[in-house]
C-alpha cells in the first residue's frame, strides 16, 4: 500500500503538473528572464517532433527549453542526437513520456539541468538504461525514472550536485522505481553515489542490488581491507570487531545482537547504511511484517550498552519507516529519551525513523514524565500519560 500510494501520489501528481502547461508558461517566462535567456537559443514548442525540430536551437551550448518528447515524437535517437549535440545546460525542464527509445543517450553531453519539474522518464517501454553519462547537476524539484517496463540501468554516473528551488526545502527527490521491470538495479556505487548527495532524498528510491563487483574494497564479509560490504553484517560475540575498522559503507542491515559491547566505537567509519530488497516480490509480500522488518539497523540484547553515538555515521536508507530499531539493550536507552533525541537528531530522522524499545523518542519522553507524575498520583498520571503517548504516536507521523 505504501509504495503503491507514493507512485499514485506522484503518478497523479506528474501529470497534473505537465497538464497545467498554460499556467506554467508564465513560471518558464520568469525563469528565462531570470537566466537571461538568449531568445535565439530558446524554444518554446511544447513537444519535439519533426515538424517541431527546425525550430530547435542545435547550435547552442545553453538552451532555454521545456523539451517534451512524447508518443508522438516521430524522431529517431539518431536525430535527437544531433539536435541536443552541443546541449550542455537545460534551462527549463525535460520529459521524455511512452516512448520506445531503447536509452537517453541523446542527452549524453547534458551537464546541468535546471527544472521547474521533475526531470521525468516514465512509460518509456523499450528505454534499457538513461545514459546521462555526463549529468553532474540538477537544480529543481527533482528526477523521476519511474514505471519503464525493461529498464536494466541508470547509467548516471556523475550526479554530483542536487539543489532545490523551493525557499525551505533542501531535499531533492530522486524517484526511482521501475518495479515493473525485472532486471532494474541499482549498483553499489550509484547508491553510494546518491546517499553521498546531502540534498538528495532518498524515501523513493526502491529495487535491488545489481550483482556486485567484488574487489579488495567491497567484500561480502568483512574483513582485512574491506571498505565496503554488500550483505548483511551481523555483529555477535564472536564477531572480530576489528574487521569493521575501515568500513565505510555496508550495502545491507548492521545488526548487533547479544555482544558485551558498552559503546559503538568499532564503527570507526561508517558512514553509510543502505538496505535493499533482495526481489521486487518482497514488496508484494506482508507489507504488515515488511513494514517492522528491513531495519537498516538493529540493535538488540546487548545488555551493556549505554552509548549509542556513531563516530562517524551520517544517512541510513530502508525501505520502511523504522530504520533503526533498539531492543532490550542498557535499559538506559530507553529510561532517558536524550540518548533517541540524540541519535535521531545526528542521522536526520522523524518520528519512528529510531525506536528504542517499541517506543519513539517522544514516548520515551512522555513515559518518562508519565513516571514521574505517577509519584503524585498514579491513576490521573497513568491517564494523562496514555493520552499523551497516543497523541505523540499520531503527531510522530
Ligand atoms: C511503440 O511500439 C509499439 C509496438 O510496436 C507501437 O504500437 C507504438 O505505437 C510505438 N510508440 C511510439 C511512441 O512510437
Ligand atoms: C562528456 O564530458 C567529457 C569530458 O568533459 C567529454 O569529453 C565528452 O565529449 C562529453 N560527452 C558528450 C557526449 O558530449
Ligand atoms: C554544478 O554545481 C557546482 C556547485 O554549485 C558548480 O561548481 C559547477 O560548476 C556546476 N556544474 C555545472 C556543469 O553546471
Ligand atoms: C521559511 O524560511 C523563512 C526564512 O528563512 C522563515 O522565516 C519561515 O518561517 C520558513 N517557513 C517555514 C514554513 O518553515
Ligand atoms: C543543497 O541545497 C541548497 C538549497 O536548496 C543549496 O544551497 C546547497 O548548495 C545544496 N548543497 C549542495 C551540496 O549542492
Ligand atoms: C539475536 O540472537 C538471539 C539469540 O541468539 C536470536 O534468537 C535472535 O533471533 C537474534 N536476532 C536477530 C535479529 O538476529
Ligand atoms: C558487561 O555485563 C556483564 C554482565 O552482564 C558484566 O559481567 C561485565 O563486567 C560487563 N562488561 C562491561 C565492559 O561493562
Ligand atoms: C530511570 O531514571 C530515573 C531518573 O531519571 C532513575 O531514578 C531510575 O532509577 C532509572 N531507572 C532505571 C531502571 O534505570
Amino acid at each position: 500500500m505504501f509504495i503503491e500510494n507514493i507512485m499514485l501520489f506522484s503518478l497523479v501528481f506528474n501529470t497534473i503538473t505537465f497538464v497545467e502547461v498554460s499556467a506554467k508558461f508564465e513560471y518558464f517566462e520568469n525563469l528565462a528572464k531570470a537566466r537571461n535567456c538568449d531568445p535565439k537559443c530558446s524554444f518554446e514548442d511544447t513537444s519535439l517532433t519533426r515538424a517541431t525540430l527546425p525550430k530547435f536551437p542545435t547550435s547552442c551550448s545553453t538552451v532555454c527549453a521545456e523539451i517534451v518528447i512524447k508518443k508522438d515524437c516521430d524522431l529517431t535517437e539518431q536525430e535527437l542526437t544531433t539536435a541536443f549535440h552541443n546541449m550542455k545546460v537545460l534551462i527549463g525542464g525535460f520529459l521524455m513520456r511512452e516512448t520506445n527509445f531503447t536509452s537517453a543517450k541523446f542527452l549524453a553531453g547534458l551537464e546541468s539541468i535546471e527544472c521547474l519539474n521533475n526531470m521525468q522518464f516514465i512509460y518509456n517501454d523499450q528505454l534499457l538504461e538513461l545514459g546521462l553519462t555526463n549529468l553532474s547537476n540538477i537544480t529543481g524539484p527533482g528526477i523521476s525514472v519511474t514505471q519503464n517496463k525493461k529498464l536494466r540501468r541508470l547509467n548516471m554516473p556523475n550526479l554530483k550536485y542536487l539543489v532545490s528551488t523551493e525557499s525551505n526545502i533542501t531535499a531533492v527527490a530522486v524517484d526511482i522505481y521501475n518495479e515493473v521491470s525485472p532486471d532494474f538495479c541499482l549498483t553499489t556505487d550509484e547508491m553510494k553515489m546518491i546517499m553521498s548527495i546531502d540534498n538528495a532524498s532518498l524515501v523513493s528510491i526502491f529495487g535491488k542490488y545489481c550483482d556486485p563487483v567484488i574487489n579488495g574494497r567491497l567484500c561480502k564479509v568483512a574483513g582485512a581491507g574491506c571498505v565496503e560490504i554488500i550483505g548483511d553484517v551481523e555483529v555477535t560475540p564472536s564477531f572480530k570487531l576489528e574487521t569493521m575498522k575501515d568500513v565505510e559503507i555496508i550495502y545491507g542491515s548492521l545488526i548487533i545482537n547479544g555482544t558485551n559491547l558498552a559503546d559503538l566505537s568499532f564503527l570507526l567509519n561508517l558512514k553509510y547504511v543502505a538496505t535493499f530488497d533482495s526481489e521486487y516480490s518482497s514488496v508484494c509480500m506482508s507489507i504488515q511484517t515488511k513494514f517492522l522488518e528491513n531495519n537498516a539497523i538493529l540493535i538488540e540484547n546487548n545488555f551493556n550498552l549505554t552509548s549509542i553515538t556513531f563516530p562517524q555515521l551520517k544517512r541510513i536508507r530502508s525501505k520502511f519507516l523504522n530504520s533503526i530499531v533498539l531492543k532490550s539493550n542498557n535499559r538506559i536507552l530507553s529510561n532517558d529519551s536524550s540518548y533517541c533525541f540524540g541519535l535521531r537528531e545526528e542521522l536526520n530522522l522523524r518520528g519512528f525513523g529510531l525506536t528504542i524499545d517499541g517506543s519513539s523518542c517522544e514516548m520515551l519522553d512522555k513515559g518518562q514524565n508519565a513516571e514521574k507524575s505517577s509519584r503524585a498520583g498514579w491513576s490521573s498520571g497513568f491517564l494523562f500519560g496514555f493520552l499523551i503517548v497516543l497523541r505523540g504516536f499520531f503527531s510522530a507521523f
